[in-house]
């Protein structure tokens, strides 16, 4: 409430637009740095997007050493991997060019170079935020999809390999120095991807929205961004060459990582939960339950109002069950699924699906109160 004490911080320095990619070794020169490490995958190292990458900053002198051992799902030995080469390459920063996954695994390995290990030590869950201190190298973040937002973030998603539980390390510190958002790098994501990462960017926006907390500069992105994607996915989806359409999806997904400072909910915590059991893809399994976990999150008062407030975003009426069915009929316009039926997802997981999702650093920042039973319910309609 406005009579209260509160915290704001929106701090990420961006760079938007086609060709920001190249000017990024021009505000590297700047640093007086000149050998770093590029974190990336396999799949973006086969298209020559690092190679480009590498040779804009061979151009300034500056020397990048491709790091790319990175899963889709990244673990705390990806992690050491990528420190490893940093240590003995004797780098001085980290550029990420990626999707969550790469950038990601840059900050914890950002993290790791002036931080003792294990990993698992910096646990956000269990207070380890308040051992990451604000000595890090430079850290330079170009995402190649429009969905986690990871870019303005400051958390990594890392699963610990010893327990597979996918643990959020967080420090406002371990922010990108500098996020660039070029539409031109993200033209080649295949039309599946862009609509799953894109469904990802538009839950961060909606859950966060949908938190009744008194956070007007996070709601104001949120409700900004819930329009952006709704007006945009299908033409990136459809024509991926059309920039306008790439950009706005690119702004959004920032705008999305920036406004779940407020918190994720409970379509986030299954979406983990199918990641961490059937490894399915973050965003489809945020597409799939998002319709069903709608209708349960609308049953309380104050979520109905908020997401009736939404309808005239999505050309429908002010009303929480139109709102609910514009946005199934837009997921099916872009190709996602709104079940889970053919996911392989099975029955008997059930428990362990709630059991995962209950414990979700994401499930008590539900707007509903989750209790237990709710998660096996929803699952249960979608099969
Ligand atoms: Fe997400």
């Amino acid at each position: 409430m406005p009579d209260k004490r509160h915290t704001y911080a929106f701090p990420t320095h961006i760079e938007y637009g086609p060709g920001a990619r190249d000017d990024l070794p021009d505000f590297v020169v700047q640093t007086g740095l000149n050998k770093g490490l590029l974190v990336t995958d396999e799949a973006l190292k086969k298209t020559g997007a690092a190679g480009a990458l590498m040779k804009s900053f061979a151009k300034k002198d500056i020397e990048l050493v491709t790091f790319s051992e990175v899963q889709s799902n990244p673990t705390d030995d990806n992690v050491y991997a990528g420190v490893d080469i940093y240590k003995k390459s004797q780098l001085q920063f980290i550029v990420s060019l990626g999707g969550g996954s790469p950038i990601d695994v840059g900050k914890a390995i950002k993290c790791l170079t002036t931080h003792s290990g294990p990993l698992e030590k910096y646990d956000d869950s269990k207070g380890g935020d308040r051992l990451i201190k604000n000595n890090m190298p430079p850290f330079y973040a170009i995402p190649t999809t429009a969905g986690t937002g990871s870019e303005v973030g400051r958390s990594a998603v890392i699963t610990i390999g010893k327990t597979n539980v996918k643990t959020i390390i967080f420090s406002p510190y371990l922010m990108p120095t500098i996020a660039v958002l070029d539409p031109l790098v993200t033209r080649s994501l295949p039309p599946h991807l862009t609509a799953a990462t894109g469904v990802d960017a538009f839950v961060h926006n909606l859950e966060a929205w949908l938190i009744p907390q008194f956070h007007p500069f996070a709601d104001a992105l949120a409700k900004e961004g819930i329009a952006r994607i709704f007006r945009n996915l299908s033409t990136a989806v459809k024509n991926g060459d059309d920039i306008v359409a790439r950009g706005e999806m690119l702004l959004a997904s920032a705008m999305g990582a920036t406004a779940f400072q407020k918190g994720l909910g409970i379509n986030h915590s299954i979406a983990h939960a199918l990641g961490v059991i059937y490894d399915l893809h973050h965003g489809l399994a945020n597409a799939a339950v998002l319709i069903e976990v709608m209708r349960f999150n609308a049953q309380e008062p104050v979520i109905r109002d908020r997401l009736a407030s939404l309808g005239s975003i999505l050309n429908t009426k002010n009303e929480a069950n139109a709102v609910i069915a514009a946005m199934a009929d837009w997921l099916l316009s872009v190709g996602l699924p709104l079940n889970l039926k053919h996911l392989g997802v099975r029955e008997k997981d059930i428990p362990a699906i709630e059991e995962y999702a209950l414990n979700d650093p994401c499930c008590p920042l539900n707007p509903r109160k989750v209790q237990p039973g709710d998660v096996t319910r929803i699952i249960q309609k979608l099969l």
